[in-house]
Formats: C-alpha cells, sequence, structure tokens
C-alpha cells in the first residue's frame, strides 16, 4: 500500500489535500478563517446536539450539505450530512430512508460508515435530517481537480481499494447504480470509501418495478413535469458513468453496471498521470445527452439525430470503443433498443490506446475488460481483483464479502406516504436511540 500519510496524523491532518502547495493554501485560509470573525454560514446553523461542533463546509450534493465536525464525546472528526425538506418529494425522502438503512447493514473498510443520525425533536413533524459518519480527507471528484499528479501505483491502489468495497456491496445484493468520482470518497493513505447509496438497488427485495429498470434520476418527461429539479441536477453528473445497458433501458440489468462505471472513474484517474495537464482531465464520456432518457432538447423524439449527435452519450462511447458486434446488439432485451442500435453508423473506434498512450499495458487491459458493451463480457470485480495490475497492491484479507443479503422491507411498500415513511425513520432512528418513542 502507499502509505501517503502517517496513521497517527491522520486525525490532524484531515481535508489537507493531496500536494504540499494546496497544503499551504488551505492552512493561509485556515488562518484567514480564524483571524476574521465569520458571517454566519449555513453550518452555524445546523440544529445538533452540543456534542457535535460544526467546523467547515466539506461537501454539496443535489439532496444536503456535508461538513466537517468535531464529536466530543467519541473525541473523533466527523462527516455530518444534513438533509433539509425531508418531505417536500416522497421520492427523494424515499432516497435518504434507502441511504441510511443501507449504510447502518454495511460493515467494510471501504464502504463510509454512519455512525449516528442525530434524533429529532418530534418525529411527527421533524423536516430535516443529520447523518453523522466516518470522515474521508476528499473524494475522487475534488481528487482529479487538483493540480497533482499520482503515481501509476496510487491509481492502481485507487482502482484495488474501489473494487474491494464493490465486491463487499454485491456481496450484500446492493448495486450502486451512482458510482461516479464525487462518491468515491478518498484519504491521503489512498483508501477508498464508496458513499452516497440512495439510488442503490437491493437485490434481497424486488423494488416496486414502476421504480426501474434506472434511476429515478433520469431526467424523463415523468420526472421534469412533477418539477423534480434535484433530479435533474444530479442526472447531468450521472449520465457520464451510465452502462449502455441502462442508456438502453435493459430491465434485466447486472451488477455489471456498477463495473462500467468504475471503469469510467478509473479511465478519469488515469489522466492524473505525470504528464497530463489538469486542464486535460476529465471525464471520459461527458456527454451532453443520452437518448432516450434525456434526448437533445431540441431534438427530442428524433432517435436518428442522436445516432449522429457528436455529443451523445452512446455516440461518444461508441467513437471510443467502436460500435459494438451484431451478436452483442442481439443480445439486447428490447426491440426498440436493437431497432435504436441499428441506426448508429458502424465504427471501430479511435482505441483506448490512442486516448490513453502513458498507461502500462496491465492498465489499459483491466480498463478495456471493464468497459466492455456486453455487461455479459465485461469482466467480473472477483476477476478484476485477480488482475495483474494489482500484483503489488492486492491484499486478500480485505476482499470479505458480507454475510447475507441486504433486504429493505420499505421498497415492498405499496403506499410509501408520509405517515409510513416517518415511521419507518423513526425506527431507523431508534436503533441509535432506543429512547426515542415508536411512532
Ligand atoms: N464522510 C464524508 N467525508 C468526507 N466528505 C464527504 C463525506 N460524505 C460526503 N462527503 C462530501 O460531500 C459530497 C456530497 O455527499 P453525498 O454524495 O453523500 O451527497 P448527495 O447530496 O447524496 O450527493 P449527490 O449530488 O451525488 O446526490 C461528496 O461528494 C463528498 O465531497
Ligand atoms: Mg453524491
Amino acid at each position: 500500500m502507499c502509505n501517503m500519510a502517517d496513521k497517527q496524523q491522520e486525525q490532524v491532518r484531515r481535508h489537507v489535500s493531496f500536494s504540499e502547495e494546496q497544503k499551504a493554501k488551505e492552512e493561509k485560509k485556515e488562518a484567514a478563517r480564524q483571524a476574521v470573525p465569520a458571517v454566519k454560514s449555513p453550518a452555524e446553523r445546523w440544529k445538533l446536539p452540543p456534542r457535535y461542533e460544526v467546523r467547515q463546509l466539506i461537501g454539496t450534493g443535489s439532496y444536503g450539505s456535508v461538513c466537517e465536525a468535531y464529536d466530543s464525546t467519541e473525541k473523533r472528526l466527523v462527516a455530518i450530512k444534513r438533509i433539509g425538506h425531508m418531505f417536500e418529494d416522497l421520492i427523494d425522502c424515499k432516497r435518504i430512508l434507502r441511504e441510511i438503512s443501507i449504510l447502518k447493514k454495511l460493515n467494510h473498510q471501504n464502504i463510509v460508515k454512519i455512525y449516528d443520525i442525530v434524533a429529532p425533536q418530534n418525529m411527527k413533524t421533524f423536516e430535516e435530517l443529520c447523518m453523522v459518519m466516518e470522515i474521508c480527507d476528499s473524494d475522487l471528484k475534488k481528487l482529479c481537480r487538483t493540480d497533482v499528479n499520482l503515481s501509476q501505483l496510487h491509481i492502481s491502489t485507487l482502482l484495488y481499494n474501489l473494487l474491494v468495497g464493490l465486491r463487499y456491496l454485491h456481496s450484500a445484493g446492493i448495486y450502486h447504480r451512482d458510482l461516479k468520482p464525487a462518491n468515491c470518497l478518498v484519504n491521503q493513505d489512498c483508501s477508498v470509501k464508496i458513499c452516497d447509496f440512495g439510488l442503490s438497488r437491493a437485490l434481497g427485495v424486488e423494488a416496486q418495478p414502476q421504480e426501474l429498470p434506472s434511476t429515478p434520476r433520469e431526467g424523463d418527461q415523468a420526472t421534469a413535469k412533477k418539477g423534480l429539479k434535484r433530479h435533474l441536477t444530479g442526472h447531468v453528473v450521472t449520465r457520464w458513468y451510465r452502462a449502455p445497458e441502462l442508456i438502453l433501458l435493459q430491465e434485466n440489468y447486472t451488477d455489471a453496471i456498477d463495473v462500467w462505471s468504475v471503469g469510467c472513474i478509473y479511465a478519469e484517474l488515469l489522466g492524473m498521470l505525470p504528464g497530463t495537464d489538469v486542464q486535460e482531465r476529465g471525464p471520459l464520456f461527458p456527454g451532453s445527452s443520452c437518448f432516450p432518457l434525456s434526448p437533445d432538447h431540441k431534438h427530442k423524439t428524433d432517435y436518428k439525430y442522436h445516432t449522429k449527435g457528436k455529443h451523445d452519450q452512446l455516440n461518444m462511447i461508441f467513437n471510443l470503443l467502436g460500435t459494438p458486434s451484431d451478436e452483442d446488439v442481439d443480445l439486447l432485451e428490447r426491440e426498440d433498443a436493437k431497432k435504436y442500435m441499428r441506426c448508429f453508423s458502424k465504427r471501430p473506434g479511435e482505441g483506448l490506446r490512442s486516448k490513453f498512450p502513458a498507461p502500462d499495458d496491465d492498465s489499459i487491459d483491466i480498463l478495456f475488460h471493464m468497459l466492455r458493451f456486453n455487461p455479459a463480457a465485461r469482466i467480473r470485480v472477483a476477476d478484476a481483483l485477480e488482475h495483474k495490475l494489482f500484483g503489488e497492491v492486492r491484499d486478500k484479507a480485505t476482499e470479505t464479502a458480507a454475510s447475507e443479503f441486504i433486504t429493505l422491507p420499505f421498497e415492498l411498500e405499496p403506499d410509501l406516504d408520509e405517515t409510513l415513511l416517518r415511521k419507518y425513520f423513526c425506527k431507523e432512528i431508534r436503533t441509535y436511540h432506543p429512547e426515542v418513542p415508536e411512532l
């Protein structure tokens, strides 16, 4: 493993970045922050028990903001994610319930840990929730935006850790379904912790059919009609990491969807090797439209337009990797998807090597196998862990599996209304605070 920071120093060095220069900048900022009496930041308005002292905002997502805080009871730094307006949209609300229920049941070093949920004062009326989690130094998105290079060994270690976390997750019957750099937390020692399970799917229980096949984040018309801004915002980012079978609305997708996303993340990390300018880094497939779920707004129904559009997600994929074989297209479940696929002009694709001249052959090989169009041909996580690339970094002892599949009983509720949701939240919160009365 690449020990970038001494374990003992970790506590004090939280949120420093991966370069000394950056560290100096952070220190300057911190000094300025302490010298000037700060204007009340949103973090200071958080309603938290005195045990938690909020220090600084460290992240924002479409659902909440995340602060660094000091837990004086446990004497450690923690991350607190606050979600407001909980019951304004019941789909969003279920997402939060899913996240806390899944996190509570997962136990692995490459999955972020949940420590506590702050007990709301009134279970019948509460509108915001604070989740207390293990804190990490950064996430892979922030890391990629930092003007610093990583060695091949660092990048292989990050990928290995991510795959170990994913193996555990899949062994618990969970598909993450929203893996992207911002949802992969990272520490100075190259450890990776997967977070943000709101869009995950538990195989242990069949989710309701209307929520499948894809994520509720899709910018389809139904979502747009409901005015779910939060879904749409998130959707823009997530598209770039979305597997072709999800783009093509296949219902029986498998855990291979997460492997595709990891491939895209890995490709982005390879942009951090020495010799690449920070300005040139970015997602592998930054499509700006994604037919049929979020078509180009001027050509919403013209599917042929998208088979030509340079910025359509699938076209971007094919320009690099080539169009899939007729056999692979025939394997698609839906007739409309097959018909659509046949409209793309056939091409061999530029090839990974032309885009990535620097990495060694093993890197290109694993990337190639993670980015196979046919999910059945895509490398399985267990096989990826055996890849030659990890010869130096592999630590089999960390490759543990969950003891059972996670089940989420609320996914089976035919009518999960606010009253019922509050009951389920109450149940979750009572595992941390048994003193909270049952609803
Ligand atoms: N435990 C943590 N330690 C450090 N930073 C964290 C932690 N949890 C979250 N963050 C930061 O906050 C950001 C948002 O967190 P998270 O992805 O959980 O929120 P979200 O609102 O569900 O996001 P999304 O926009 O993906 O839906 C992360 O990308 C990361 O930068
Ligand atoms: Mg996120």
